[in-house]
């Protein structure tokens, strides 16, 4: 359990587990991109959350193949690019962690463009 202390906000979270959903999103973002594309992560502090992007510029998500993305086994059309296992687990895993802060998870994707997978912490 990691708090973070500023005189009036607290955000605490199990650090473990916040680990496990960053590797998630960001091995994701390599294994469905290009050799030599850019990956970024950024956060931003609100007044009340905390948001987290990893944004890739991969090949994307068709729209509509993008329902149900969080759920267990839901895999889509875009495949690994470089010959890596797909189970369609990763992200399911990643909103049970996300749900147990109190926090939300979201998606969104252009096919051929890229994506940006963010979770949303609560203060
Ligand atoms: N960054 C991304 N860019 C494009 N498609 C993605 C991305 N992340 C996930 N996907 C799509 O969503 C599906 C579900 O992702 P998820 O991480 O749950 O499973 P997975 O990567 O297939 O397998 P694993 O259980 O090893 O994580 C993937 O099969 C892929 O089609
Ligand atoms: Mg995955």
């Amino acid at each position: 359990m990691v708090i973070l202390n500023t005189p009036s906000q607290i955000l605490s979270f199990d650090e473990g587990k916040i680990e496990q959903v960053l590797n998630n999103l960001i091995s994701n973002a390599v294994k469905y991109s290009y050799p030599n594309s850019t990956i970024t992560v950024k956060v931003f502090k609100g007044n009340h959350q905390i948001i987290t992007q990893v944004v890739d510029e991969g090949q994307g998500i068709s729209e509509n193949e993008i329902d149900g993305i969080f759920k267990p086994f839901k895999k889509t059309s875009t495949k690994p690019t470089g010959g890596e296992n797909s189970h369609g687990l990763g992200l399911a895993i990643v909103k049970k962690i996300i749900d147990g802060h109190d926090g939300s998870v979201g998606v969104s994707s252009e096919l051929g463009k890229g994506s940006t997978f963010y979770f949303v912490l609560p203060i």
